[in-house]
């Protein structure tokens, strides 16, 4: 089993490896281990009380189904094709393959997805050291964080209007997940003073990884994890 933050600069498939295979499917977390991931994160939405992994509202984009995510019958969601033959995944499903090989994020996408997402959690004994969660919504992480406080959490913020350190300390998170536009030396410096790791989304360029890394950002979200990766040995 392997601990979320176990080394220094952490490259984390976003979504899986979406440079080179279909978002959010087990096809694409698989890639994205097989080409050295440190983790991979994923987005869960709760449809008909089962907690799935797609990351729009709307299911056109990454399926061949139409209209709302959550108007959709689990059946139907699961016979769509959600790219290259690849099934809509369940979170179990994902875990399942992933095995502790590599840490997970799970970012809490749609209302409702904290309780049963710790509830799975528990229920599979999965290792709290090697799972993130994650949501822009913070209520859903204070609901997680009150059911299952043993799950690291992150706060992920898009802009950041509001201060930063003391919503994620209220969280008692372990980091603060921001987009690249925001992320600046002032805040990794804060969010380290404050005892929290900064991850930073998402970062398709190598140099732009590499000045986040000497800034002291403790890793990010990228959609080429292979490519990264590779990219970042060379300059190691
Ligand atoms: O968790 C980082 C990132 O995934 C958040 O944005 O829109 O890609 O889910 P989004
Ligand atoms: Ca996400």
């Amino acid at each position: 089993m392997r601990s979320f933050f176990h080394r220094n600069f952490l490259c984390i498939g976003h979504r899986g490896s979406p440079s080179t295979a279909p978002e959010n499917t087990l096809r694409g977390f698989e890639q994205a281990i097989g080409d050295g991931a440190d983790a991979i994160e994923l987005d869960v939405q709760l449809v008909a009380g089962a907690l799935v992994v797609i990351h729009d509202e709307e299911l056109d984009r990454t399926t061949s189904g139409s209209g709302r995510v959550d108007a959709v019958s689990l059946d139907l969601l699961r016979g769509l094709d959600a790219g290259d033959g690849e099934r809509v995944p369940l979170l179990e499903e994902v875990l399942e393959l992933v095995a502790g090989r590599v840490g997970v994020n799970v970012e809490l996408k749609g209302p409702g997805t904290a309780g049963p997402t710790v509830d799975l959690l528990r229920a599979r004994a999965e290792a709290a050291e090697s799972i993130l969660l994650s949501a822009f919504d913070h209520r859903e992480l204070a609901m997680a964080r009150n059911a299952a406080p043993e799950y690291p959490r992150a706060a992920l913020f898009g802009r950041l209007d509001r201060d930063p350190i003391t919503a994620a300390t209220a969280l008692d998170a372990v980091a603060l997940n921001v987009h690249r536009r925001t992320a600046g030396a002032a805040l990794v410096q804060a969010a380290r003073d404050a005892g929290m790791a900064t991850l930073v989304y998402t970062v398709n360029d190598p140099k732009e990884a590499l000045q986040l890394r000497r800034m002291g950002v403790a890793g990010v979200f990228t959609d080429c994890p292979g490519a990264m990766l590779r990219a970042l040995a060379v300059e190691s």
